[in-house]
């Protein structure tokens, strides 16, 4: 099996190379490939997602993702931003559909700016579509505004649009994630206002015939961002568009107290899929060895589990992270009284010391 890995920038390889070595203490075999992304695909071939990148990409079995970004190439012009890589990759290899759980661990409760009584034993999962909405309709641009009381105007525009089945194919998948988990399903829009969620909901609403067992609800997504605070447990499913599903899931990763924690999978319509922690690259942090790798560690046993059918070895990674955590071993950003503070390498040699026991 291949793996695409793409450590990025940042955090990103000092991250990834933890997750690695995880992986190489299976016993498993994988071939892996190494290529630039981001800022550092832009220093090494001037372009933030280089094709020969790409095309180590597309013919992996799946992508172990780092994080890209820095404050440096902000005044870059968009097309060559390091946060072009992961749209590219996401429109390229059709990974429409991004699953973001939102876990607390029991060890980790406190690390919540909210009530250890709101948030412990949380676990949901949100849903995001990942290669529509507003981050990719057409068109867009700043232009001379055409009409209306600003007319004549410089405007900035975006669209916001969903296609049909774009917005079926997001539904099965989530409907079929509820039906593994809790069977109850919240589709998030702003119906209210919006035609393009509007269309979402009579959709998603007509998608639910085909699972009867599964109990939906709908919620305006203020309203969701509101509940997410304050009741998150009352969540077991969360579906909803791009834009929407970037800023909730972001909330709701800092219910756990810790975006460090975070894995996330980005899949396409045959599971390949594109794993990388729900944190950012940190240029702050960078190569400070200071960084949480457990993130990424947890995407790359997501990847064992969706993309590469290893469940078992998968659920290995999943107890070890957990078997560090009750060891009390802690990176800084989740650090508490009475744990012991650990680097990013010290972390990653107990993840795989707890593999081999
Ligand atoms: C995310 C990030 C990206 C997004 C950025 C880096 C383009 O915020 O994965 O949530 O907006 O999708
Ligand atoms: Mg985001």
């Amino acid at each position: 099996m291949k793996i695409a890995i793409l450590p990025g920038d940042g955090i990103g390889p000092e991250i990834i190379e933890q997750a690695v070595r995880v992986l190489n203490a299976l016993d498993e075999k994988f071939e892996m490939e190494t290529a630039p992304v981001g800022g550092a695909g832009y220093e090494a071939h001037g372009h933030p997602l280089p094709e020969g990148t790409l095309k180590i990409a597309k013919e992996a079995d799946a992508i172990l993702f780092g994080a890209v970004g820095d404050w440096k190439y902000d005044k870059l012009e968009r097309a060559l931003r390091p946060e072009q890589a992961i749209l590219g990759l996401r429109k390229n290899l059709n990974l429409f559909a991004n699953l973001r759980p939102a876990i607390l661990y029991p060890e980790l409760a406190g690390a919540s700016t909210l009530k250890p009584e709101v948030v412990s034993g949380l676990d949901i999962l949100i849903i995001r579509e990942l290669t529509g909405d507003i981050y990719f309709g057409q068109p867009r641009g700043v232009r001379e505004c055409p009409d209306g009381p600003f007319k004549g105007e410089r405007e900035g525009f975006d669209t916001m649009r969903y296609a049909e089945s774009e917005i079926r194919r997001i539904a099965h998948v989530a409907f079929q994630a509820a039906r593994k988990r809790g069977k109850r399903l919240t589709s998030v829009d702003k119906a209210n206002v919006l035609e393009t969620f509007q269309f979402w909901k009579d959709i998603v609403t007509d998608v639910h015939k085909e699972y009867q067992d599964v109990v939906l609800e709908h919620m305006y997504v203020d309203n969701a961002a509101m509940q997410l605070v304050r009741a998150p447990k009352k969540f077991d499913v969360i579906v909803t568009g791009n834009m929407f599903g970037d800023i909730l899931s972001d909330e709701a990763s800092m219910l756990t107290g810790s975006i460090g924690m975070l894995p996330s999978a980005s899949l396409d319509a045959n599971n390949k899929g594109l794993y990388e922690p729900s944190h950012g690259s940190a240029p702050d942090i960078a190569g400070k060895g200071v960084a949480n790798p457990l993130a990424t560690i947890l995407s790359a046993a997501m990847m064992l589990r969706y993309s590469l059918n290893k469940a078992e070895q998968a659920d290995r990674v999943e107890a070890a992270v957990k078997k560090v955590l009750s060891q009390g071993l802690r990176t800084p950003d989740i650090h508490e009284e009475g744990t012991t503070k650990v680097g990013t390498k010290e972390m990653g040699d107990a993840v795989v010391k707890a593999l081999a026991s």
